[in-house]
């Protein structure tokens, strides 16, 4: 059990197209995802993929019941989802206020796909299937990106919806009850 250091924007090892996993039911695997949940709670995340603590495998972890930094957001269930696939399923498509923590303090508006299915593994290797809307939806296309070394910053809907997020917050251009990161 371990904080990791997360890796920030600028750092080229987030820009990695990371690796799939080819070994389940391992105890590093294990250990991997232990220490990446609990980096992610220690910094509120609403989720984690590995290569943003320097590990380039297809390792993906998301889930909260009531997260600070995302306090108007439903509960997503805690998931481990390794060598992931999404398939949209409608074209449309959902702007909102996104934000990483390998770029802390900052957000921006980014278009995602509303309505989504992703499938994939656990770390026992048993297949996932599951089908995922708006938030839900909004924070598998973001951690799965990351696999494929694609940060948030780089899908702007317009540079202009994109700053600090207390300025964004005390401007009322963010309207969330708590912006803390
Ligand atoms: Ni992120």
């Amino acid at each position: 059990m371990a904080i990791r250091p997360v890796l920030r924007l600028g750092d080229p090892q987030l820009f990695k197209v990371a690796s799939e996993v080819s070994e389940f039911n391992h105890p590093e695997l294990d250990s991997l995802i232990e220490d990446m949940f609990d980096t992610m709670e220690a910094a509120d995340g609403a989720g984690l993929a590995a290569p943003q603590i320097g590990i380039s495998l297809r390792v993906a972890i998301f889930g909260f019941d009531c997260n600070p930094r995302y306090p108007d957001q439903n509960t997503v269930p805690k998931t481990v989802l390794i060598n992931p696939k999404i398939t949209p399923l409608s074209n449309e498509k959902e702007e909102d206020w996104e934000g990483c923590l390998s770029v802390p303090g900052m957000r921006g508006i980014v278009s995602r796909y509303k309505h989504i299915r992703y499938s994939g593994f656990n770390a026992s290797g048993n297949a996932i299937d599951i089908e995922a809307d708006d938030f839900h939806a909004r924070v598998v296309q973001h951690e799965c990106d990351h696999l494929d070394g694609i940060i948030y910053t780089q899908r702007l809907t317009d540079p202009l919806k994109f700053g600090f997020t207390d300025e964004l917050f005390s401007s009322g251009q963010l309207s969330r009850e708590d912006c803390s990161e």
